[in-house]
């Protein structure tokens, strides 16, 4: 008797994050037939999926509680059951996270596969028969070997096929990405293993559209696919300062040079900098595997992509400060957005982060609006900055504000840090008379509008812009 079922009808997911919730449901919703488990060890996050109060889903991605809500409890289901869940499954995803080491060998570069390891271990002695364990965190090149050598060294009875299986979704539009992918990757040597996976995605994914590799090809792509990503970005930032000493105007360059079809228009937005969870540790993983390699000048080449991301962030905080005639020393600041991104409530690694720290080492006080980002969050993202930089102490105080007008009343200057719809359409006329005098707006989104501008007296700067009105 094959040792495979004839289609795969049960998953576990461990993990039950921005990628495994999200990636899950939209699994369970084209795959009817199939039971899909989602199993964490945060209690109060499986909690928070398990609402009846869609808004109170841990995550926040356009179109989720939608599909929440048409799948849980017919043929999705979240819980911390996790030995069951892996016995009983055929295939399971590993979604836990895969942060950047903080000590030993690689700290500061290296992917920690800590969480990857348990989760191996866990399989191996709870799993029954022949389960196929699917990669869908983002690992170093080569880590399916580690997989399957714990998998094997902590079970005699029961036998694995490890397949690389990465996910591409933005936050932000993750349920669009998942539903509508560009491609869906399978890495893997056993056939029979990879044809299984492909099945359940061939259920609403174009076939032509999922591209079989061997299992290292996959791995590393999906780092090189995110590099490239933030290549674009430094580079697009990169000449965001040039134009500010030339003239020239940084959306004009991107529309100009994106218009190439070789080039294409996507990641050429100039900004403060990229986060998000991904994009810093996956180049840093990559440069650690360059090192680990002897490759000293392709690691060079990918740090710095890192280089630039950070000087741009500091030196949107410089510039402010030069703006604000040198001190920050009792002056009031609103923050417009916290999150990395617009339409998302993450905040890990978002420029916002150092950008305001900066700032209130300056001395400033800051007011910060965000309307998907909790008040605790910011607040955890600053003591983790702190931690990870003990030298560095907070001298100022911030806030966190409800509304934007609680935000800009009496502010020195208002910054824009995410691009969030409801910051295009602020009349500034009517904020100014809220506003100190002279007051500035730093738009590092480029998201105001010059008609919602123009009979106002405000200083105004706009990154990559030489242009700003009224200095
Ligand atoms: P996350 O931190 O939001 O979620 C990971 C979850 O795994 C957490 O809830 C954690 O409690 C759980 N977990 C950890 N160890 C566990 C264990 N042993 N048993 C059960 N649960 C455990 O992370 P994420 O953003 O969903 O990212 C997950 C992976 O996907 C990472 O490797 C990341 O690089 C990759 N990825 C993320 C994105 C993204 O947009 N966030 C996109 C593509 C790929
Ligand atoms: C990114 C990739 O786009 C996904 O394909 C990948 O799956 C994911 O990382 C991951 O592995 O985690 P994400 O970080 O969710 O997705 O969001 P992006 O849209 O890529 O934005 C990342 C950062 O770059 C944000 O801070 C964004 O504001 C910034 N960005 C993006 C720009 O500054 N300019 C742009 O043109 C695009």
């Amino acid at each position: 008797m094959s040792k495979y079922p004839k289609s795969i009808s049960r998953i576990c997911c461990i993990g039950a994050g921005y990628v495994g919730g999200p990636t899950m449901a939209v699994i369970a919703k084209n795959c009817p037939n199939i039971i899909v488990n989602v199993v964490d060890v945060d209690v109060e996050r499986i909690m928070g999926w398990n609402s009846s109060d869609l808004k109170k889903l841990p995550i926040f991605e356009p179109g989720l509680d939608k599909v929440i809500q048409d799948t849980r409890g017919k043929n999705l289901f979240f819980s911390t059951e996790i030995s069951r869940e892996i016995e009983l499954s055929d295939l399971i995803f590993l979604c836990v996270n895969t942060p950047t080491k903080n000590r030993g060998v690689g700290a500061g570069k290296a992917i920690d596969l800590k969480w990857v390891e348990i989760c191996a271990r866990e399989i191996a002695k709870f799993s029954k028969g022949h389960t196929i364990v699917v990669e869908k965190s983002t690992v170093a090149v080569r880590t399916a070997d580690v997989l399957e050598n714990i998998l094997n060294a902590n079970s005699q009875k029961n036998s694995f096929s490890v397949l690389s299986n990465p996910e591409f979704l933005s936050e932000g539009s993750a349920i669009e990405d998942l539903q509508n992918p560009d491609r869906v990757l399978i890495g893997g040597v056993d056939e029979k293993a990879m044809d299984l996976l492909k099945e359940i995605y061939a259920n609403w994914v174009n076939e032509d559209k999922i591209l079989k590799t061997n299992i290292w090809s996959s791995e590393l792509s999906k780092l090189t696919s995110n590099a490239f990503l933030a290549q674009r970005i430094s580079s697009i930032n990169s000449i965001s300062a040039l134009c500010e000493k030339t003239g020239a105007d940084i959306d004009e360059v991107s529309k100009s040079i994106g218009a190439d079809n070789r080039l294409g228009e996507d990641f050429l937005k100039a900004g403060p900098g990229f986060g998000g969870s991904c994009f810093q540790k996956d180049i840093l993983n990559l440069v650690y595997l360059c090192e680990f390699f002897n490759l000293p000048e392709v690691s060079k080449y990918w740090e710095n992509v890192l280089t630039i991301n950070n000087w741009q962030k500091n030196r949107i905080s410089k510039l402010i400060v030069e703006k604000l005639f040198g001190t920050l020393n009792g002056k009031k600041i609103a923050i417009l957005g916290f999150s990395f991104k617009a339409n998302t409530n993450d905040t890990r690694e978002s420029a916002a982060i150092r950008i305001c720290l900066n700032l209130l080492e300056e001395g400033a006080s800051l007011f910060i609006h965000d309307p998907k980002v909790q008040k605790n969050q910011i607040e955890n993202e600053f003591k983790n900055q702190q931690m990870q930089n003990n030298s560095f102490e907070i001298k100022s105080s911030w806030q966190y504000s409800e509304n934007i007008n609680d935000a800009i009343q009496d502010a020195n200057a208002v910054l824009i840090l995410t691009e969030w719809e409801e910051y295009r359409s602020i009349d500034w006329k009517d904020k100014e008379e809220i506003m100190s005098s002279p007051a500035w707006i730093f738009d590092t989104r480029s998201v105001t509008e010059e008609k919602n501008l123009s009979k106002t007296k405000l200083n105004f700067w706009r990154l990559g812009n030489i242009n700003t009105a009224n200095n």
